[in-house]
């Protein structure tokens, strides 16, 4: 990974692969917040989250959920296979939390079911506006088929991870998804992480996720190995 990366995002740099039809993505340590308004160095952090999403691709390919995920290479460092990604952020709540409080009258906490999909238009100079399926067929992203693929895909996938957290005394309030394509499929890319899930501690309702970081609300690094340690079976990672 002498080179220059292809795409540099605000916390992961994706790099071209020997092998075709891959790419190496290096989780760093950067965090940001408020699009990219507040932003810091948390040693260690990248370390944290590649852990995460690695487990999760797999856990979900074991539960038959296709994704980009093919290996760990190091720590912070995973190889996926390259997609056309599709510029959209799906984000499921489970329960009201963070940007759907402050524009609709729900109150923070109340709990949606069924969960609530809501997509963005994943376009940073128009700061990411919400879409909806009439406006995705308009821009031609997706055809109805693999809008109603997504949503099916998604909804189980937030099945799969609701249950896994429930189970270690962790609520999965949201959490902010992508998806890519290559041949005819759609698999699932990016990443699940403690930067993009939020995660409520069952009994004692504390934030272990970015609005740690977001809302100056303690240790982020010790809320993300807490984690860590919860979610991974004999983790034994260390701060690289
Ligand atoms: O509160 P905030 O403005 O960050 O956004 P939200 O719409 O309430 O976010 C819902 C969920 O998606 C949270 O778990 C966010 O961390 C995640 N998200 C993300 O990972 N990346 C984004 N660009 C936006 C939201």
């Amino acid at each position: 990974m002498n080179s220059e990366p292809l795409y540099e995002g605000k916390a992961k740099s994706v790099y071209r692969s020997e092998q075709p039809g891959e790419l190496i993505v290096r989780f760093r340590d950067d965090i940001t917040a408020f699009d990219g308004e507040k932003k810091d160095v948390l040693s260690g952090k990248g370390v944290f989250n590649a852990a995460v999403s690695a487990f999760f691709f797999e856990h979900l390919e074991s539960h038959g959920i296709a994704t980009h995920f093919v290996r760990m290479v190091d720590e912070r460092t995973m190889i996926v296979r390259e997609l056309a990604m599709i510029p959209l952020e799906v984000i499921v709540r489970n329960r009201a939390a963070g940007s759907i409080v402050r524009r609709y009258p729900f109150a923070e906490g109340q709990v949606f079911d069924p969960p609530v999909i809501v997509m963005d238009f994943k376009d940073d100079a128009r700061h990411d506006p919400m879409i909806n399926d009439d406006i995705i067929m308009a821009l031609d992203l997706l055809n109805r088929e693999e809008i109603d693929a997504i949503r099916k895909t998604t909804l189980e996938i937030n099945r799969l991870l609701s249950a896994y957290f429930r189970e270690r005394g962790i609520t999965l309030v949201d959490f902010k998804i992508e998806f890519g394509k290559v041949g005819g499929a759609i698999l699932l890319g990016d990443e699940i992480s403690m930067d993009s899930m939020r995660l409520w501690d069952r009994e004692t309702g504390e934030s272990l996720d970015k609005d740690v970081y977001r809302f100056d609300r303690g240790d982020v690094l010790s809320a993300y190995g807490r984690v860590v340690q919860r979610i991974i079976p004999g983790y034994s990672g260390g701060r690289g």
